[in-house]
């Protein structure tokens, strides 16, 4: 029979390390105020499933716990991280999430203030303590919900990990479980991510994920990890839809439409991106964009992405549109123009070719030139004469009228004359 080494679902811990501080005031730099009456905290740690209840206590007496009002001081950070988390508390205990985290180191201190001014009177020195969190066998877990209703998650098997485990996944959400319907798997067959379609998300409402790593050998459920996550910050959205593109003025013009979304479509909540051809790409946050052109191509693309922004903080862009593509009308009528004219160059040259061969042009040119016989020389001389007779006649006509015109408008070719030396001397 397989044993079941299920972690009870209270397990109280001992306190793995406990250490006081008692050096005197080096920490904080306020001396007077420092653990005048050595106000310990007596740190517990509790754990559930997958929570670390931390819990503590003063021993302020009665008498102290009335005249002042009593407030904690819990920090905390991750193994691994750097990031310190800092609390004023007013209650004796703090849950903290593991989610995929290995522990954590944490320390708190009391603080008494006067009732009616607020003042710090006095305060404790750091209690610390460390909570080591049973092994962790996977790493890199992100989720994205796409396509309005596909949920991906993904993660990493540590190297650590037994050669003999599978890792399973469900969430719950508004109280309802859900289990994956599609594992991906890696080379060595272990499960490293989910795929599942056809679900509907409660944008506001969390999504409790449960990662669980069972022993195969003996089939023992090990470790539960959980990690809560709001749809609507993990949500990828579908490219904007109906995007269009006008060349009007000399400027590009886009319009689109948001894509649609799970958590709150209204029009302010989108934040666009634009990319024309291989131009730099601008943040727009209206439905529109308009591009002068600087100096004309042949050919544009257009593509817009869309990303949640203001309603919601959210770092996924969804994937670029479709390319609409424009061309530049001037730009293609003269492009077709001179296609249209080589091509009938192109026909015309054949037609020529053609007709040579028929009519044997092309050997009548190639052929030598024989010497002109007298009888075109003579021709030739005969005609030239006769032109030239008839040159020299249209010359005689020619001065007769222009004489003609002199005599009829004398007075007004002077005046012409004065005109352009009036003009010249304006210039
Ligand atoms: C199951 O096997 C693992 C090692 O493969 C071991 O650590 C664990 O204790 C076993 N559990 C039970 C209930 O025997
Ligand atoms: C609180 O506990 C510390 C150590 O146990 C002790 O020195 C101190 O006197 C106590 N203070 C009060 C007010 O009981
Ligand atoms: C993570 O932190 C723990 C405790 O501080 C340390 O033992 C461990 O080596 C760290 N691991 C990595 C990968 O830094
Ligand atoms: C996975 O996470 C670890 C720390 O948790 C990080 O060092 C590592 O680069 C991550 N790997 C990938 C592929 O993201
Ligand atoms: C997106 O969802 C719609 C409707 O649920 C579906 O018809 C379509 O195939 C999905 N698109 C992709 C890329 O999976
Ligand atoms: C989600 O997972 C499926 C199955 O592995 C994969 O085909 C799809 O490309 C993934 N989609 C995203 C957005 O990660
Ligand atoms: C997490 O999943 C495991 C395995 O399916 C299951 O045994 C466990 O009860 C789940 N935890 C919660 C809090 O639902
Ligand atoms: C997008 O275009 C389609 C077809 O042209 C139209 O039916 C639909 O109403 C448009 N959607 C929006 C949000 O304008
Ligand atoms: C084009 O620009 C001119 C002036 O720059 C403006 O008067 C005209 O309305 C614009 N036309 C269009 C269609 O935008």
């Amino acid at each position: 029979m397989a044993h079941i080494t299920f972690v009870p679902v209270v397990l109280i811990l001992t306190l793995l390390q406990y250490k006081t501080l008692f050096s005197t005031g080096l920490a904080n730099g306020q001396p007077d105020v420092v653990d005048e009456l050595g106000l310990h905290n007596d740190l517990q740690i509790t754990k559930y499933d997958s929570r670390v209840i931390l819990s503590w206590n003063n021993n302020l007496t009665e008498e102290e716990t009335k005249k002042y009002s009593v407030k904690y001081i819990l920090s905390y950070t991750f193994f691994n991280t750097s990031y310190e988390r800092k609390e004023r508390l007013q209650e004796k205990k703090k849950i903290i999430r593991l989610e995929l985290h290995s522990g954590f180191n944490a320390k708190v201190k009391t603080q008494l203030f006067a009732k009616e001014t607020e003042e710090l009177i006095k305060e404790s020195v750091w209690t610390e303590c460390t909570y080591k969190a049973p092994p962790v066998y996977i790493q890199n877990l992100s989720c994205i919900i796409y396509n309005i209703s596909f949920f991906n998650c993904t993660w990493h098997v540590k190297a650590e990990a037994p050669a003999d485990i599978q890792i399973f996944f469900s969430y719950r959400q508004t109280g309802k479980y859900f289990e994956c319907q599609q594992y991906i798997q890696n080379a060595r067959k272990k499960n490293i991510g989910c795929h599942m379609k056809g679900i509907y998300f409660q944008p506001s409402r969390k999504i409790k994920l449960n990662i669980s790593v069972t022993d195969l050998k003996n089939n023992s459920r090990g470790l539960s990890y959980y990690k809560a996550l709001l749809p609507q910050k993990i949500e990828k959205l579908n490219p904007p839809i109906n995007v269009s593109v006008s060349l009007e003025n000399r400027s590009i013009k886009i319009h689109w439409k948001p894509p649609p979304t799970i958590g709150s479509a209204s029009n302010n909540c989108f934040m666009y991106q634009v990319k024309i051809t291989d131009h730099k790409i601008v943040n727009v946050a209206a439905e529109k964009y308009e591009y002068p052109l600087h100096r004309p191509a042949k050919k544009y693309t257009a593509q817009v992405r869309a990303k949640k922004e203001v309603c919601i903080r959210n770092e996924i862009w969804s994937d670029w549109s479709e390319p609409v593509i424009i061309h530049d009308g001037k730009t293609v009528d003269i492009m077709l123009l001179s296609l249209t004219l080589l091509c009938l160059l192109i026909f015309l040259g054949g037609l020529l070719i053609c007709t040579c061969r028929r009519y044997r042009c092309l050997e009548v040119i190639t052929m030598p030139v024989p010497h002109p016989t007298d009888n075109i020389i003579t021709w030739l001389a005969a005609d030239e004469t006769h032109h030239q007779k008839q040159i020299s006649m249209q010359m005689e006509m020619h001065s007769e009228v222009v004489l003609g015109i002199l005599e009829e408008n004398g007075d007004n070719i002077h005046q012409k004359g004065h005109l352009k030396d009036f003009e010249l001397e304006d210039l």
